[in-house]
């Protein structure tokens, strides 16, 4: 039979253990391996209250409220290193996780349009201010819309101005963005005012003014009363909104199977001495509208097709066209 003596010692001894041990617990592991080996089910102090049956019967209710004492104790001291350890580990992240502001940053760039994307655009809104809607056509066409219905039939020696890729005998990569003028008039009635940008391709050998992958913009306009004045008119807006004050501009006679007549346009900088050639032009043929089956005595129009790249060059004054195409971004983020 124990006695309440024996107990108290070994209340004693376990209280010492566990304090001395929670002082060496240096973290959070440490001490929740004390909170078991003490208090779990199978810990020292809990198998301790099993000991109360073997003390005499009048010592029972003082042992197990020394008992519940020891819990007590041992409980809120677990606790207790418990909060010390993590403010102690917050001591330490603070003072070693500090953030240093006089890091450099991570930088993103956030990229921008390619000159060529920023060039289309400019042009376009010169136009849609003007009232010309953007339209769109394949660049995949057919034999039909890029050269028949433009006025230029099978065996026509103009088909060779365009150096073609054909994917079989009747579909091509488009050479130029003049289908799209026929695409849009089979769909709707004078008045028609688009321009027309896009990607087209042509068998050309790359060098520094040829690309086999290249962009145009087309411009249409019919409708009643149409003459070459008109066009010079727009021609003259666009140049000044384009390339600033002060540019002459003038036609040149060319040859153009979809426009009778045809011209080429020429700009001269203020204070330059050669004139550019920038694009090719003129009144659309009456043998177009009628393929289309507008009334060509009643409508008239004109056209023209401009190269992208060739307005970029010009614009920025850049000499080689595979610079567009190279993608080095030494080039690229200048603009
Ligand atoms: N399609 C022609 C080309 O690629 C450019 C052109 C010339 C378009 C005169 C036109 C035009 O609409 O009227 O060379």
């Amino acid at each position: 039979m124990g006695t309440i003596a024996d107990l108290a010692q070994k209340i004693e001894r376990l209280q010492g253990d566990l304090a001395a041990r929670l002082s060496e617990a240096s973290d959070a592991t440490d001490i929740d391996g004390l909170k078991v080996e003490f208090l779990g089910r199978k810990g020292s102090i809990t198998l301790l209250f099993k000991e109360i049956g073997q003390i005499d019967p009048s010592e029972r209710g003082e042992a197990g409220k020394r008992l519940n004492e020891l819990k007590r104790h041992a409980t809120e001291a677990i606790e207790q290193k418990t909060e010390g350890a993590s403010d102690a580990e917050l001591k330490r992240r603070l003072s070693e996780e500090r953030v240093d502001p006089s890091l450099p940053g991570v930088y993103h760039s956030y990229g921008h349009l390619h000159p060529l994307t920023k060039v289309q655009r400019e042009i376009e809104f010169i136009f849609m201010r003007m009232g010309f809607d953007v339209a769109t056509g394949p660049e995949i066409e057919t034999e039909h819309y890029n050269f028949d219905a433009l006025n230029i039939p099978v065996e026509h020696p103009a088909r060779a101005d365009w150096d073609t890729f054909y994917i079989d005998d009747e579909r091509l990569l488009r050479p130029h963005t003049s289908p799209v003028q026929i695409r849009v008039m089979e769909q709707t009635e004078p008045p028609v005012r688009i321009i027309c940008p896009g990607r087209c391709y042509r068998r050309d050998t790359q060098d520094d003014t040829h690309s086999p992958v290249f962009h145009q913009i087309e411009l249409l306009w019919v409708e009643e009363g149409l003459s070459l004045a008109h066009l010079k008119y727009v021609l003259e807006v666009f140049t000044q909104e384009f390339f600033g004050e002060g540019y002459d501009m003038r036609f040149s006679g060319d040859y153009f199977p979809f426009t009778e007549p045809s011209v080429q346009v020429h700009i001269k900088a203020p204070d330059a001495d050669d004139w550019l050639e920038i694009m090719g032009a003129g009144m659309v043929d009456p043998a177009v509208l009628t393929a289309v089956g507008y009334d060509a005595e009643r409508y008239t129009g004109f056209a023209f097709g401009l190269g992208i790249e060739r307005m970029a060059m010009l614009r920025y004054g850049i000499k080689d066209i595979r610079a567009f195409f190279t993608n080095d971004l030494r080039l690229i983020k200048q603009f």
